[in-house]
């Protein structure tokens, strides 16, 4: 422990992050601050640290990734942790194991940190309450992708330099979007407006509960905001269409550089990857000056070096000062019934 990063953040103490609805504005900075100062060993010549020197961290994902997986698996390596990759294609998930099985396991070889990406809502939270080990939510379904959403905050902050009274349009298919709750939670505690764009099928009106604003209208919105995060239609989550079609969806919410002409001239276009090219966004935008989509990604190497940083120096001053990890509850979500 030898500098600012390796000192405890005050405002963090949990061993696991399951989600941003239950964080605080300030165990949000705190994850920001900490971001920041692990985002100049990407830039060094040794791209590593011993922060977490002869730890191991679990990559544990039951959905497809490339950028979340991949990111996980350069912040531990960058922390200097031993990390294993765990996919549930060509696991024993395929003869009946359950995730809790599974994960106990794994657990009892000495593992240190979980990351878990899984398609029911929850898993992650059921997975905290039966293992010793840390545990980050890398998404749960359409619940929550905390990481994703902090690390498009750490962009936005990268250039706005705040969040108060910022406005920000999230597109597409919100209903169906664990990017979209984790930013609507951090972003409103943080002091920015959220406006919610797309059809009235992806985005009901029930979200205006959430504090939001509700718009069916993608060109009044765009003049107005500060950042325009558009998101990819979720056809896995769907169980049909919820448009007429795809050119029909394009006409309307694709981001286009025409739509763009009438945006503020330091629009933050953001995506969190993967993009359908030409359906909600067309590739000159993606690649275009308002594009901020790899730098998203290369902020998710520190952030996540971050949160892994930050939850097993938490887990591991829990069980120096001799605080028993919650005792298992009954096993009753899906995540403990045999995979079909
Ligand atoms: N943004 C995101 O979660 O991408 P991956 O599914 O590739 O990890």
């Amino acid at each position: 422990m030898s500098d600012a990063r390796d000192r405890p953040r005050g405002a963090w103490t949990r061993r696991h992050l399951l989600g941003l609805r239950e964080l605080s504005a300030e165990e949000i900075l705190a994850v920001l601050d900490t971001a920041r100062g692990f985002s100049e060993i990407s830039g060094r010549s040794i791209r590593k640290v011993p922060t977490l020197r002869g730890r191991v961290v679990v990559n544990a994902f039951y959905e497809p990734s490339t950028r979340t997986r991949l990111s996980f698996s350069l912040a531990a390596q960058r922390l200097s942790a031993d990390v294993l990759e765990f996919s549930k294609s060509g696991s024993s998930t395929a003869k009946g194991e359950t995730l809790i099985d599974t994960a106990r396991n794994i657990e009892a070889m000495g593992v240190d940190a979980f990351v878990l990406r899984h398609s029911a809502p929850g898993a992650a939270a059921v997975l905290a309450r039966h293992v010793d080990a840390a545990v980050v939510n890398a998404g749960d379904g359409a619940h929550e992708h905390p990481t994703q959403a902090l690390l498009d905050l750490y962009t936005i902050r990268e250039h706005k330099q705040r969040f108060e009274g910022l406005e920000v349009a999230i597109v597409g298919d919100i209903s169906h979007s664990r990017v979209a709750r984790s930013n609507i939670w951090a972003l409103q505690k943080l002091g920015a407006r959220v406006t919610l764009v797309g059809p009235p099928t992806l985005v009901p009106s029930r979200f205006a509960e959430l504090g939001c604003e509700v718009s069916h209208d993608l060109d009044a919105v765009i003049p107005r905001v500060d950042v325009l995060n558009m998101l990819r239609i979720q056809r896995e989550r769907q169980g049909r269409l919820n448009f007429p079609s795809t050119k029909e969806y394009s006409r309307l919410f694709a981001l286009t550089e025409r739509r763009l002409e009438r945006a503020k001239s330091d629009v933050l276009v953001m995506h969190p990857g993967p993009i359908n090219r030409g359906v909600e966004i067309s590739p000159e935008v993606a690649d275009g000056k308002h594009s901020v989509v790899l730098e998203q990604v290369s902020a998710g190497v520190a952030v996540r070096m971050a949160v892994l940083f930050l939850v097993v120096q938490a887990k591991e001053s829990a069980q120096r000062s001799g605080e028993r990890p919650a005792l298992a509850s009954p096993v009753t979500s899906e995540t403990n019934r045999r995979p079909s």
